[in-house]
């Protein structure tokens, strides 16, 4: 079965053909970040209009690229939720359009199943159940994935989203948007012992995240140096700071992972494209026995063709919208109410 999916939930317009959840004939993405980079961070109606401008030759690249007309595909998938609500109308519309001139079955698609489902891309042999780290730019969870389309929370930040803590920290240092990219580049020689940041904890919730405080304790640092003239050590502090926020991120992974028993892992979102983040849970998977899976860097950032893989399991699960199909800012990943 060959998916057509379009993603625009964020500052990515994208369009992919996937056949069966793990085939990609294209993947196609018009990045903005040029034009929010002004900005320190995506203008959301900067945003709408450049998606508007550019869905309709990114889809059409897509369909160029895996050598097909809409008469070979079977079905539109497309994210409809959660991310910025004026971006996401633009695929959801878009796709409607597709699915009502073609009469093709029009699947709705929840951004951060097929995040996690760009480990399908990457690992045809990989199967559910397993435990899933789930970071983005606004989302940091850790979810048991019982079935493709059965989810269960079992932690979750409390407060600002791991890659949203980088990317401001990132932006304290003088980085350009997205910080959490550019923090990882220029980290890379940084002694991540030079600033003491704290490792907060949420009390009674073991596996859930907090990263307010210690994104606002680099901003602090940042401050500091500069009202007593003091100069700070970018590469130190960044590697400070994805320290910190990897060793919760890890921690809390595998203390979920034993007490449910977990011997499978995967990472997944826009987040798992750290280096450092990847290197450590490498680490504690060789030391636990357990088998890692980390989407390859193309699939790990917002794409299409993760779309078009989750959109499959969607469609046999008997996930279909109708024509009056509506985007969500917000929506939760394991009951999509
Ligand atoms: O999944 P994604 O592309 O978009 C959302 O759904 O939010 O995630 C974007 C986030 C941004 O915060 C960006 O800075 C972060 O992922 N990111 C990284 C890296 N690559 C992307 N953070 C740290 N290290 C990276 N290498
Ligand atoms: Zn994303």
């Amino acid at each position: 079965m060959k998916i057509l999916a379009i993603e625009s939930s964020c500052d990515e317009t994208a369009a992919s053909v996937v056949e069966d959840g793990r085939k990609v004939y294209s993947n196609v993405i018009a990045s903005q970040v040029k034009e929010h980079i002004i900005y320190g961070g995506v203008v959301p109606e900067i945003a709408s209009r450049m998606h508007a401008e550019a869905i309709s030759g990114v889809v059409k690249e897509a369909l160029l690229q895996a050598d097909c007309t809409l008469d070979d595909i079977d079905a539109i998938g497309v994210t409809y939720a959660p991310g910025l609500i004026g971006a996401l109308l633009v695929g959801v519309n878009f796709a409607k359009g597709l699915a009502y001139a073609s009469g093709k079955p029009l699947i709705p698609t929840h951004h951060l199943r097929s995040h996690i489902a760009a480990n399908y891309i990457t690992s045809p042999e990989l199967k559910p159940p397993f435990l899933c780290l789930v970071v983005s730019g606004g989302h940091s969870h850790i979810v048991a994935v019982n079935d493709y389309t059965d989810f269960k929370i079992i932690g979750r930040t409390r407060d600002d989203a791991a890659g949203e803590c980088m990317d401001k920290s990132a932006r304290s240092m003088g980085l350009d948007y997205p910080g959490g990219v550019n923090l990882d580049r220029i980290s890379k020689d940084g002694n991540p012992l030079a600033y003491k940041l704290p490792r907060p904890r949420v009390d009674g919730c073991k596996y859930d995240f907090s990263f307010s405080g210690l994104k606002t304790a680099v901003v602090n640092t940042v401050h500091n140096a500069k009202q007593k003239g003091e100069e700070i050590s970018v590469p130190d502090l960044g590697a400070s700071c994805i320290h910190a926020v990897t060793e919760c991120l890890v921690s809390n992974t595998v203390e979920a992972a034993k007490e449910y028993g977990f011997n499978k892992i995967a990472l997944a979102g826009g987040v798992s494209a750290n280096s450092v983040l990847r290197r450590k849970m490498t680490e504690v998977c060789e030391k636990n026995g357990w088998e890692l899976y980390m989407p390859d860097l193309k699939y790990c950032g917002d794409n299409a063709a993760m779309v078009g893989s989750q959109a499959y399991y969607e469609y046999l699960s008997g996930n279909i919208a109708s024509l009056d199909l509506n985007a969500r800012a917000t929506m939760p990943i394991d009951t999509l109410e």
